[in-house]
């Protein structure tokens, strides 16, 4: 477990265990990779940032994570892992989400992209994030490198 502020100066704790702070939690965000480049998505408001959101009555984490990657960037995902789990103690209250690393099977064209400006791909992630007012709030902490080496640790050395 690692303990860490975010952006805003909230803690957050962040394990790569099953599920160590909710069997059930409301939020999700998804890593993508799609034919060797990150697939993020363009917020209307917060900027670039992997998808993700909420999850909606009656659906599972992995429901969620499988609906907001397509919701925000068009694609269909052909697998998906579960990575870890982060809390983030928010002024507002408390929010647990899920990590998962998804490969990307498709990238299918939209009308729309619900709250965001649709898929933006890279090659590689740029240096410098924390001070790029490009990117979103979510891709500032310890979340995002830390997730990205276990992930490249787990499931991209073969
Ligand atoms: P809506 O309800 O969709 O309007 O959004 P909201 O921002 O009010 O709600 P949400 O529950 O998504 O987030 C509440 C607060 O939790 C945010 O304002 C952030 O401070 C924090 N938060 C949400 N997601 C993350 C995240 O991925 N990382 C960090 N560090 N904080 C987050």
């Amino acid at each position: 477990m690692k303990t860490f502020n975010d952006y805003y100066r909230n803690q957050v704790k962040l394990s790569f265990d099953n599920h160590p702070f909710s069997k059930s939690p409301k939020h999700v965000w998804v890593i993508c990779r799609y034919k060797n480049e990150w697939l993020l998505t363009k917020h209307k408001d917060r900027g670039l940032e992997f998808p993700g959101g909420k999850v909606e009555q009656g659906e599972t984490a992995e429901d969620a994570a499988v609906r907001e990657v397509l919701e925000e960037t068009g694609a269909s995902i052909a697998h998906i892992d579960y990575v870890g789990q982060y809390h983030v103690a928010g002024k507002g209250g408390t929010i647990i989400k899920n990590v998962y690393f998804a490969s990307i099977s498709r990238l299918n064209e939209q009308s729309h992209y619900f709250e965001t400006h649709g898929p933006v791909l890279l090659a590689k992630l740029p240096e410098g994030i924390v001070s790029n007012e490009q990117y979103s709030f979510m891709m500032k902490d310890e979340v995002l490198p830390c997730c990205m080496s276990q992930i490249r640790k787990k499931f991209l050395r073969k």
